[in-house]
């Protein structure tokens, strides 16, 4: 058995990546797989992705992105094991095999189900009015990518603490019924150095929210949305607070410390919002000018893609396989001879 720690993290294919998934996710995630004294496992959660959209266009095109977006960023895939979740076909077998014991009144509590139900009784509706089982069960099959691998790891937003802590019971529950130590009971790590994006009206960058930037829009596209953010209406000339300024976060998520430390001065000395904005797109464009090609180079070319993920799976399938194997029989379900 291997010493290292194991980080395992599922990307759900919904949508296209913006800078605040760059800052907050995919940069870390990247650069902690640089470290050897850690064996990094990332995924794309497509089974996830189901759950929330029913296009298929729209799934098969964000994961196409997803995929593409973190090989352009240099995720080096002989250091890190990246794979597709619907490759892997042990894992909605695991997921079975923990739904058998996990307890329907700890997916009640899940927030995301919870919130669904709530919103129904407020506009006095069927309380399940349009919650599937796919959502119903979503801390379950999230439980089972987490445990399949025996993660120590898992980095994640605040939002998604609750399902590691549902992870840990359900794997506690198992190995406690099957009376062995099959599964590594995982921890959430919430990064609380990496930054939280604002988006083009100051509030969070997010999908839901419709203020994002993404990650590898055309040059002229980036120019266009940093012009859109949002500002005050102070004068060139006038002292400026680079507290809670939009475009002073993003620049600090980009920029070198001694650049922030100049901008602040800046500030003090009342830098125009116009000229900031340039400032803060030559600085992102110059960071992304390369990865911005090689996405379109991947994005053209979706057989390479298609193969980095295939040897991806086999590498994840070579645990998974005989694993699923050990709790099968451990259930019961071994074969008779
Ligand atoms: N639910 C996670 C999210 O929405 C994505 C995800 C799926 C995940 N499976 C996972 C994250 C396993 C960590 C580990 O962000």
């Amino acid at each position: 058995m291997s010493t290292k720690t194991r980080v395992l993290t599922g990307i759900t294919t919904t949508g296209t990546p913006h800078l605040g998934n760059y800052v907050g996710a995919i940069r870390p995630a990247i650069q902690a797989s640089q470290n050897t004294q850690m064996e990094s496992f990332y995924f794309l959660a497509d089974f996830h992705a189901l759950i929330k959209c029913h296009e298929p266009e729209r799934v098969e095109a964000s994961r196409r992105e997803i995929a593409a977006t973190w090989l352009a960023l240099g995720l080096d895939t002989q250091q890190a094991v990246f794979y597709r979740q619907s490759d892997i076909a042990e894992i909605p077998e695991l997921m079975w095999l923990l739904t058998s014991v996990a307890a329907k009144g700890l997916m009640n509590r899940a927030h995301a189900y919870k919130a669904a139900v709530q919103d129904n009784l407020a506009a006095q509706e069927d309380a399940d009015l349009g919650v599937t089982m796919g959502l119903y069960s979503y801390p379950i099959l999230m439980a089972a990518d987490i445990l399949m691998f025996n993660a120590h790891q898992v980095p994640v937003g605040r939002d998604q603490i609750q399902h590691i802590e549902m992870a840990r019971d359900i794997g506690q529950r198992f190995n406690h019924i099957f009376k062995e130590d099959f599964f590594t009971l995982p921890e959430a790590v919430v990064d609380q150095r990496v930054a939280v994006l604002n988006g083009l009206d100051g509030r969070k960058m997010s999908k839901s929210y419709n203020n994002t930037i993404p990650l590898f829009e055309p040059e002229k596209k980036l120019r266009k949305l940093i012009n859109k953010i949002k500002t005050n209406s102070l004068e060139p000339g006038e002292p400026k607070d680079p507290t809670d300024c939009t475009l002073f976060q993003i620049y600090t998520a980009f920029a070198e410390q001694a650049d922030v430390d100049a901008m602040r001065h800046r500030y003090a000395e009342g830098i125009g919002w116009g000229e900031m904005k340039g400032v803060l797109f030559e600085l992102i464009n110059e960071q992304l000018r390369g990865p911005r090609e090689e996405y379109q180079r991947l994005l053209a070319d979706p057989g390479y893609v298609e193969g980095v993920l295939r040897e991806g799976a086999q590498k994840a399938r070579a645990e998974a396989a005989p694993f699923l194997d050990r709790l099968k029989r451990a259930v019961g379900l071994g074969p008779f001879a």
